[in-house]
């Protein structure tokens, strides 16, 4: 699996599950992370929030892959933040994983008034050693701004509803610049846009005999992003994982970043309350 570095060095698989709503039942919810991960997936995000840390800790634990070659993500969820929980709210997901490190620990959404305090508290998680790296997640420009005025430690990532009706310019040019990985949540647009239908994908495609969501995924790795898509379905996770045998060119990338209109399909992290 492709991976990128960090800004603290360590290695980052380029594509990874997510979780969220990934499945009805932990039973399916393990199901389809032990199916990822045999599917070659090395990256599984999820979040305090999905209620699904206990399966997907003990998919990865009975998988017999050794722990230091699969990429554990998960976050902080705002009401912890708000009920000044951090540390306790970690120490539960980390006992809900059944893991003894994490790779990654976000801050899945900025609570207001609270985004410099709460990276206090990660950089402290931090320094436990019990997290590889620690970053955000749903941060604009103003909440990073705020945040790297007090930081001691740069967020290696900021993941963000991408996709290509939501190529979030302004939030990339500032990671970019500032040596934040973008991620990308929801990059296929979930089930609430018909993105798949898109006749620039399907165009691509036909170039490459790649579907849709394979261009679309390719587009993420092409651009520096990493990128979670889901799929509980195996035949579709494979599908999402056969990328890495074709590469867009420049004019195909400008195609996609064409289909751009600004549409979310989750919440504005300037809205969210907890
Ligand atoms: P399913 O779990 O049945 O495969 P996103 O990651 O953008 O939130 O989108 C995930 C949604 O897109 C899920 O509903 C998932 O359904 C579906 N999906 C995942 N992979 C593909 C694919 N390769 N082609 C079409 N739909 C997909």
């Amino acid at each position: 699996m492709l991976t990128r570095k960090l800004n603290n060095g360590i290695k980052i698989p380029v594509l990874g599950l997510g979780t969220y709503r990934l499945a009805r039942t932990d039973e399916d919810s393990y199901r389809a992370v032990r199916t990822a991960l045999d599917a070659g997936y090395r990256h599984i995000d999820t979040a305090a929030f999905y209620f699904n840390e206990k399966p997907i800790g003990r998919a990865i634990r009975d998988s017999g892959i050794s722990r230091e070659e699969i990429f554990v993500t998960t976050k902080l969820w705002g009401s912890d933040i708000l009920s000044n929980h951090i540390q306790e709210a970690f120490e539960t997901s980390m006992s809900n994983l059944g893991l003894d490190y994490l790779d990654l620990y976000l801050v899945h959404w900025p609570v207001k008034g609270k985004v410099a305090s709460t990276w206090h508290a990660m950089e402290k998680i931090h320094q436990s050693g019990k997290v590889k790296s620690i970053g955000l997640s749903n941060h604009l420009v103003h909440h990073m701004e705020e945040l790297l005025r007090e930081a001691t430690i740069v967020p290696v990532v900021n993941q963000i509803e991408l996709h290509p009706y939501l190529t979030q310019k302004e939030v990339v040019d500032y990671c970019n610049q500032k040596n934040i990985i973008v991620q990308s949540w929801s990059p296929l647009g979930g089930s609430k846009i018909p993105l798949m239908q898109e006749d620039t994908l399907k165009e691509i495609g036909r170039k490459y005999d790649k579907s849709p969501a394979q261009v679309v995924l390719r587009w993420n790795v092409d651009r520096g992003f990493v990128v979670i898509p889901k799929s509980s379905n195996m035949q579709r996770q494979k599908e999402n994982i056969a990328i890495f045998d074709f590469q867009l060119t420049a004019e195909d990338i400008a195609l996609i970043d064409k289909l751009n209109k600004d549409y979310r399909t989750g919440i504005h992290p300037d809205k969210i309350s907890f």
